[in-house]
Parts: structure tokens; sequence; C-alpha cells
């Protein structure tokens, strides 16, 4: 996940999950994907989340965005504060708000992210056309720099390729560019070799002005966890 906030760094916790459980009601039974987890990100922080495969980070991470599948995933306790509200409380509409403004998702597969039959630049502009009101000239002229700063080169021509045109490398960091275009407090996980990618994207953002003030990752391993975090 990652978290920026265009406000003042306090000690204040941006992001709070407090005691949450998951449960997936299957044809086979019901499984505990998450058992209690709690962390905080304070503003400014990164904070990597680390578990073997299938441990449940990804499953917190939807949870917190409110896109656990239905109706087999269930929250059935537990708390998510975000900036003073229970996000597990709040309305689809508040929510939508929230998803893609204040807090983004990055995906572990890109592929599937994206859509195959939208150009990139189409992709990218979304968010900004719809949540932030922008021109599509705006828009247009933000997603260039946008593709700048997760290091994709000559982003007129690219804005109107499609994501089969683009390696897979290439397409993770649109994904980046995409948790980045609402300038959002918080984001999605990641795998390994991408996190340094965003690393240098947040760095980058933050020399542009609109500055990323806090991520939190999920990762599979400890030392993964350790290069990934500054
Ligand atoms: N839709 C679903 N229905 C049933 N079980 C699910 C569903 N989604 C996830 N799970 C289960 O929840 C558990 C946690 O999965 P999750 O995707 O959070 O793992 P993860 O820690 O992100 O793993 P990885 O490091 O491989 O990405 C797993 O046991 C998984 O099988
Ligand atoms: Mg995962």
């Amino acid at each position: 996940m990652i978290t920026a906030s265009e406000g003042t760094a306090t000690d204040d916790a941006l992001l709070e999950i407090d005691d949450l459980r998951v449960h997936f009601v299957t044809s086979r039974g019901v499984v505990q994907a998450v058992d209690g987890v709690s962390y905080t990100v304070k503003p400014g922080e990164i904070v990597a989340v680390v578990g073997e495969s299938g441990c449940g980070k990804s499953v917190t991470a939807l949870s917190v965005m409110r896109l656990l599948a239905k109706p087999a995933g269930r929250v059935v306790s537990g708390r998510v504060m975000f900036q003073g509200r229970d996000l597990l409380t709040l309305s689809d509409e508040e929510m939508r708000e929230i998803r893609g403004r204040d807090i983004a998702m990055i995906f572990q597969e890109p592929m599937t992210s994206l859509n195959p039959v939208l150009t990139i630049g189409l992709q990218i502009m979304e968010p900004l056309t719809i949540h932030l009101g922008m021109s599509d000239a705006a828009a247009r002229a933000r997603a260039v720099e946008l593709l700048g700063l997760v290091g994709i080169t000559d982003g007129e021509r690219r804005l109107d390729q499609y994501p089969h045109q683009f390696s897979g490398g290439m397409r993770q960091r649109v994904m980046i560019a995409i948790g980045l275009a609402c300038n959002p407090k918080r984001g999605g996980a990641l795998r390994r070799p991408h996190q340094r990618h965003v690393r240098r994207a947040h760095r980058r953002a933050g020399h542009g002005g609109r500055r990323v003030r806090a991520a939190a990752a999920s990762l599979h391993d400890r030392p993964a966890a350790l290069r990934a975090t500054p």
C-alpha cells in the first residue's frame, strides 16, 4: 500500500488497521484469510508488510480499499481508520470518493488491471478527468508527466499505445502512474521487483511538488522489505 498526504506531517496515524479479521465463505468451508491484523501508517512513513504467500497481505489491502470479492469475502471484525473515519462503515458512494483520490492500490498483476482494448493514455487520464475534473488536454499533459515520473520516456507517443505494446515492467510502472495520478494518500500491494520503481517514483514525485507522503507495501520476504524501505 502506498500512502501520501498533502497535509502537514504529524505523529498521528494516517491509516490505522485495528484487529482486522476477514473470512471467505466457500463451498468447502470458511477460509480465515486475515486473523487479527493491526498496523498503522503515519504520514511520511513507508511500511512493508512481510509474510509468506497466502498469509493475507493482499486481502488486508483489498479490505482497506473495500474491494473484497463479494459475497464470499467478509470483514467479520476490526476497524480501518483513515483520517479519523472508519472506512468499513462508509457508504459505497463515500468510499468511491476516497478510492482513487485519497487511496490507491497498485495491483500485483498489471495485465489483469489494465484494460487491453483502451490506450495507456486513456487509462491514466480517466482518474484525472473523473476525480480531479481536469480537461482532456490538462489530463493528457499530466499523464505524460506521470509516465516520466515512473521512468517511461517519450510519453506523448507512449500514451497512444495499448498495454500489449508495453513490456511487463512498463505495464507495472503504468499501474504506479495511475496510482499516483490523483496524488493519493495510500496505495497498494506490490511484488518485490517493482518496489524499487515505486520508491524512485515517489522521490521524483516529491521533487515535482506533488508529494507522496507515506507508503505501505506488501512483500513476500524480509530481505526484499529491507531493501525496499529507505
Ligand atoms: N476470493 C477468495 N475466496 C477464497 N479464498 C480467498 C479468496 N481470496 C483470497 N483467498 C485466500 O485468502 C488467503 C490470503 O490471500 P492473499 O491474496 O491475501 O495472500 P498474500 O499474502 O497476498 O499472498 P501473495 O504473497 O502470494 O500475494 C489465501 O489463503 C487465499 O487462498
Ligand atoms: Mg498478494
